[in-house]
């Protein structure tokens, strides 16, 4: 979406609240717009609209997390005041976190120290508390129960495995007369989506993190070239060559149409595929993603997560503040994962009989949150977008047999050195 296209809307919406400015404020929201994220953010906004008395309007923020970013971008060097509150990536405090406020004055630490530290951590800038925690990610393993007991085989340990198993299936289930079936679907697309996917394969090769903690650059090494090579042997195998442009959502409508025996996506498609109205309900699974082999394999999963920032342009940062703690807070964070399996960033919740009951997959989630391996984003700083955007294209080339791994990564090397002036970021 563009800055055009959105700011009318939000000038139009301002106009209309009017009315409503002698009983409460109008707050705008931007929210995620994958899976369930619009109705669910609709539904506790209109929740805290009714019980303060102002009005909240939420705007649907494009699907690509990078598109996002370009937009939010956009509007707030623009210091518009249009949005009040955004929805920002766990990647981002660097990057746009000049432009929020210090929630601090608006929250008791007990409420902060509700949500796991090191994200707490992650939101923290010289001091201020730059957004409130929404929900956290780790990358997930899903498989189709049903094919794996069909054909006999064990859910995956290793990729060289998964490889095996997505053959066996797809064989068997064209022959059966599916001829769209696929073993794998994942996020290929050029965009962040690939990084987090890249990352799995690397680090589960024992290849590292592509910058380490200490800002040197580490991505050029034999065995993150064999995770990126495994990867590409899967492209019009055991993975439509369409993958290449796949996003979460594209990998969730392939899956749960029963067209992938498996997936790699974030556990917000947990209460989709298993929806009542999907085809594969109840025939779902996850587990961790494989790992690769060599020395130092390991299973790996990329945090993600989503947390909630007031801008410093906001006409109404007291009541934006307000709607952020609402939609942090425990109740909602607690309805959120119950009805969507949004993994919450209060570890209390993991250990809630009630989620526990309606979500028992969380019972697995807090080790897969515990384990999960971070972009390197606090170490590159402003420039992690930058450096993100090298590595998702020298995986995508790799994806689309534009150049080995080895070849790839040898020039990302280069880009990333110089991109960092020699590793100091
Ligand atoms: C998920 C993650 C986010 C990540 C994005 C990539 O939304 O929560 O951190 O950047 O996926 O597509």
């Amino acid at each position: 979406m563009s800055r055009s296209a959105i700011l009318p809307l939000a000038f139009a919406l301002a106009l209309a609240g009017g009315a409503a400015q002698a009983a409460g404020v109008k707050v705008t929201i931007s929210c995620g717009s994958a899976g369930a994220e619009q109705p669910q953010c609709q539904q506790g906004a209109k929740a805290w609209a009714e019980k303060t008395g102002n009005t909240v309007e939420v705007v649907a923020a494009p699907q690509s997390t990078s598109d996002q970013l370009a937009l939010y971008q956009q509007i707030l060097n623009a210091q518009s005041g249009d949005i009040d509150v955004f929805q920002i990536d766990i990647i981002w405090p660097a990057i746009i976190g000049s432009h929020f406020i210090d929630l601090k004055p608006y929250v008791d630490q007990a409420t902060i120290d509700q949500h796991f530290p090191s994200i707490i951590q992650g939101l923290t800038r010289n001091g201020q508390l730059l957004a409130m925690p929404w929900f956290t990610d780790a990358g997930l393993l899903y498989y189709r129960q049903d094919l794996l007991d069909k054909y006999k085989l064990k859910v995956p340990e290793t990729w060289a495995e998964l490889t095996e198993a997505a053959k066996t299936i797809q064989e068997g289930e064209r022959q059966a007369g599916n001829d769209r079936f696929f073993g794998l679907v994942f996020q290929g697309r050029a965009y962040e989506g690939l990084t987090c996917n890249a990352l799995e394969w690397i680090v589960g090769f024992g290849g590292g993190t592509i910058v380490g903690q200490d800002g040197k650059i580490t991505v050029n090494n034999p065995q993150a070239a064999k995770a990126l090579d495994t990867a590409a042997s899967w492209i019009g195998t055991i993975a439509p060559d369409g993958v290449l442009n796949y996003m979460e959502e594209d990998a969730r409508g392939v899956f749960q149409s029963g067209n992938a025996a498996f997936m790699r996506n974030w556990p917000y498609a947990y209460s989709l595929v298993n929806s009542a109205d999907s085809p594969v309900k109840g025939k779902i699974a996850t587990a961790p993603l494989p790992k690769g082999d060599g020395e130092g394999a390991r299973h790996a999963a990329t945090l993600g997560g989503w947390n909630l920032a007031v801008s410093k342009y906001s006409a109404h940062p007291k009541e934006a503040a307000d709607l952020v703690l609402y939609l942090t807070g425990k109740e909602e964070q607690k309805r959120r994962a119950i009805d969507a399996t949004f993994q919450t960033t209060i570890p209390a919740l993991y250990e809630d009989p009630d989620v526990l009951k309606a979500q028992p997959f969380f019972a697995q989630l807090k080790g897969a949150f515990e384990s999960a391996v971070a972009r390197p984003s606090a170490i590159t700083g402003e420039r992690y977008n930058e450096v993100s955007t090298l590595f998702w294209n020298a995986v995508h080339n790799t994806l689309s047999k534009q150049g080995d791994g080895a070849a790839n990564l040898a020039q990302l090397q280069k880009d990333l050195n110089r991109l960092s002036r020699g590793g100091r970021w």
